[in-house]
């Protein structure tokens, strides 16, 4: 057996190398390509969904929002982005296709992963407000970017979905 031997520079040195890495995979994720998570393909019917009606799925055992914005709440993105943290969604997950300000493919149609990016509990939806997470108060707009003033360091996650129809939408997968 060889003795493993570890001082505390090399420690440090591991230690900062692992953040190193975990940085840089932060980064690429964020940075490149299509980042949204993916998986089974779940249909979803969008005829029966009325304007400002939130729809929760449980997909890949987490729940993913689908909510239908009305073109006065869209208008209204434009009116706060200076508060926000990521308002072009640079640092955020999220399909390179809803990388936009209404964080979506169509401008209407929202979809995100429902769980809140600083430690994972549920936002609620309040009104044309947006969301509010009960757990630390971050507050998200109608298209799922965060605020400054809240501990959430990241938009809402979108995951991958796609159209396969004007009113079927596929969740877990690019077109
Ligand atoms: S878990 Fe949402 S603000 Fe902390």
């Amino acid at each position: 057996m060889i003795p493993l031997r570890v001082n505390r520079r090399g420690l440090l040195l591991g230690v900062g190398s692992g953040a190193t890495v975990a940085g840089l995979a932060y980064w690429w994720q964020t940075k490149h390509a299509d980042n949204a998570p993916q998986g089974s393909p779940l249909v979803v019917d969008l005829q029966d969904l009325p304007s400002g009606k939130l729809r929760t799925l449980n997909w890949q055992d987490k729940p993913v929002w689908v909510l239908r914005r009305s073109p006065t709440e869209l208008a209204a993105l434009a009116d706060h982005e200076a508060l926000l943290t990521d308002a072009n969604s640079q640092h955020s997950v999220q399909p390179q296709t809803c990388r936009n300000r209404h964080r979506s493919l169509k401008p209407d149609i929202f979809v995100a992963v429902g769980l809140c990016t600083h430690l994972g509990c549920t936002p609620q939806l309040r009104s044309t407000a947006g969301f509010t997470c009960p757990c630390h108060a971050s507050h998200y707009d109608l298209a799922g970017r965060v605020f400054k003033a809240g501990p959430a360091p990241a938009n809402l996650v979108i995951p991958a979905y796609h159209f396969a129809s004007e009113s079927r939408l596929i969740l877990g997968t690019n077109a």
